[in-house]
Formats: C-alpha cells, sequence, structure tokens
C-alpha cells in the first residue's frame, strides 16, 4: 500500500518535533491552567500528571514484583521519559499526544480473552490477575523501528505462563492480539491513518519464548494509560510496534494473523520485525540508535544497534533457516 500521507507511517527522525516546539507546549499548556493543577500536586508527580490532570484512577498503584537487577552495561531511561514520549496512535501521533489525551482509556473493569485453538478458553479478570499473579520485574531494551531507545523495568507476566493456561492445541501455530478499540473512548483515533483495531501476531514458539512479557507496569507500578494500561505486550527482542498495548483479544490460529504495520505498509513493516542492524529501513538506517536516557530526547547520543536488540544469545535459535538479510 502507498503511504500518502506522513501520519500514516511511523514518524521518521527528521520529521519529529524539535524539542524547542516540545517545551513551548508545555509551556502552553500550563499557560492554559494546568499550572495551578500542577502546584496541587505532590512532589513526586511525574510528567503524566502534569500533562493528565485527569489521571486514571489507577495510574501509579505500586505493585508487588520479584526485583530485577540492572545489567552493568544498560543506564535505566528516566520515568519521565518513559511515560511522556509515546507512540499511542489511538490517542494521537505526537510523540506528547498519548500521556496528554489516554487519561479518557477506561481501565476498570478490563477483560482479556484467550481463545482460538484452545482446550480452555479463558476470560481474565485483569485486575484480578494484576493483584493475585506472581509479578515479575524484567529490565528491557527497548528499540523503536525509528530508531530511538530506552531501557525500562517493567512489570509484568509471562505471555507463554498465560497461554499454557488456556492449554493450546496442536493446531495452534500462531497468537493474534488485538488493542481495545472505542472511539468514544478514543475520540481522535479516527484521524490517526491506520485501521484500528490495532492487531500484531506471533509465531507460537516467539509467543513461548521466556523472554515474551505481558506487562502490567513499570517503574514499580501499574502502567500509565499512555504506556499501554492495563496490560500489554513486551518483546525486547523485536521493533516496538510489535509491543501492542491495552489488550482485549488473543487468539490462537492455524494461520499467520495479519498485522497492523504490515498491512499498511509491508515493504517498510515484516511481520517478523526482528531488530536487525543490517537490514535498513527503505527510509532511514537501522545501523544506529537515539538512547533516550539523562538530557534531551530529540539530540540524545547515538549508539550501535545490536542484533536482536542485544537478545541473539537468547532468541537467535528461533529463526534458524530463515534469511535474515531479508526485511523480516
Ligand atoms: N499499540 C497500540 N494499540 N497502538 C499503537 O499505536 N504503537 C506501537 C506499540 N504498541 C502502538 C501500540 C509502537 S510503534 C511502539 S514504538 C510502542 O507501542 C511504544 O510503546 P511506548 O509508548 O510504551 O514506548
Amino acid at each position: 500500500m502507498l503511504i500518502k500521507n506522513a501520519h500514516h507511517a511511523l514518524l521518521t527522525e527528521q520529521s519529529v518535533t524539535p524539542e524547542s516546539v516540545y517545551r513551548d507546549r508545555r509551556r502552553l499548556l500550563k499557560g492554559l491552567g494546568f499550572g495551578a493543577a500542577a502546584l496541587a500536586l505532590p512532589a513526586h508527580a511525574g510528567v503524566l500528571d502534569l500533562l493528565s490532570p485527569k489521571a486514571p484512577e489507577n495510574h501509579g498503584k505500586p505493585l508487588n514484583a520479584s526485583k530485577a537487577t540492572l545489567p552493568a552495561d544498560l543506564q535505566l531511561t528516566p520515568e519521565g521519559k518513559v511515560i511522556s514520549y509515546n507512540n499511542y496512535y489511538e490517542f494521537g501521533t505526537d510523540k506528547s499526544d498519548p500521556a496528554a489525551n489516554a487519561h479518557t482509556l477506561k481501565l476498570e473493569p478490563w477483560t482479556l480473552a484467550i481463545e482460538g485453538e484452545v482446550e480452555k478458553p479463558q476470560t481474565i479478570d485483569v485486575w484480578q490477575l494484576i493483584h493475585s499473579a506472581a509479578l515479575e520485574e524484567r529490565i528491557y531494551r527497548f528499540r523503536c523501528v525509528e530508531a530511538w531507545s530506552m531501557v525500562i523495568p517493567w512489570i509484568g507476566i509471562g505471555l507463554g505462563t498465560l497461554l499454557n493456561a488456556a492449554m493450546p492445541t496442536s493446531r495452534a501455530k500462531y497468537v493474534a492480539f488485538e488493542s481495545l478499540y472505542d472511539p468514544e473512548q478514543m475520540p481522535d483515533a479516527g484521524a490517526s491513518g491506520i485501521a484500528l483495531p490495532y492487531v500484531e501476531g506471533l509465531r507460537i514458539d516467539e509467543a513461548m519464548h521466556p523472554l515474551a512479557l505481558l506487562a502490567v507496569g513499570l517503574y514499580g507500578k501499574t502502567l500509565p494509560a499512555q504506556n499501554g494500561a492495563p496490560i500489554r505486550l513486551v518483546l525486547p527482542w523485536k521493533y516496538g510496534f510489535k509491543s501492542i498495548k491495552s489488550i482485549v483479544r488473543i487468539r490462537l490460529l492455524e494461520t499467520m494473523p495479519p498485522t497492523t504495520w504490515n498491512l499498511l505498509a509491508p515493504q517498510e513493516y515484516g511481520f517478523f520485525a526482528n531488530v536487525n542492524p543490517a537490514v535498513d529501513h527503505p527510509r532511514w538506517s537501522q545501523a544506529s540508535e537515539r538512547f533516550i536516557g539523562e538530557g534531551g530526547v530529540f539530540d540524545a547520543k547515538r549508539q550501535a544497534t545490536l542484533p536482536f536488540n542485544g537478545y541473539a544469545d537468547q532468541v537467535a535459535n528461533l529463526y534458524q533457516g530463515m534469511d535474515l538479510r531479508q526485511w523480516y
């Protein structure tokens, strides 16, 4: 499919808002009265609170989870950046839109269906799961196809644990994921340029891999709406668009499911979408990335991109026999 409008493609580095404009927008929001709301906030209030005075009730609730150790070679992306620089097209296409707009997402109640090729279809009460499951913290690199990256302390539950509870049949070869789509809660979604609901997919062996995480929190607390509350996928060896947000349905299938970005531009966004510095995106290089750490978001320092985003030892065997020079 031809891309007719810049908003129809993930934005390139060249087209993202310059930081000066972004800062002006923050100043404007304060000028419109958010400054007063910010004054009433507790000292720990983050960027979300400043941009979105009607933060969802479950935002910021501490979670019980086993603690991860930060690997010596990684530096965490500050929480304020993780929750204010987002891609969530249902709430707008600028990086700052989701933090400003996603407070309209109604987080409770939330159910997640697991169905299709399973012996035991499930309808999971996600908040009950969050409060009763053995949650783990996992510190992962996160690499967006737009060539920026972060390091994020997620909290979640292994995807394979949930899938196994539904007992996949021998016909289950793929797993399809679907995000919530509700135009009433997402009034600007129609302008996003992508077909909704947002859908993603994995091969069953990828879905069962121990690195595949269903995240329900970050930085020790429940997920902010803009990061995909209350439950989203995190696949650290794949480009970020595979990490689908605010999931309502998981379906196990015999055949490969369609995926949102691949439907829109198959020559740019593959089904597998494994991070691969040797294969450039048709419109920009994937050899390096802007690491978003301390300091500016748009002038962040560049670093080399690693095959499978640094997780080759764990996942490369899933792709033996596939030609990784191709755009997957
Ligand atoms: N899921 C939905 N439902 N809608 C989206 O627009 N964007 C994807 C992915 N999941 C997206 C989504 C993309 S392109 C990226 S890079 C990551 O979410 C961004 O996750 P983050 O905002 O938590 O960094």
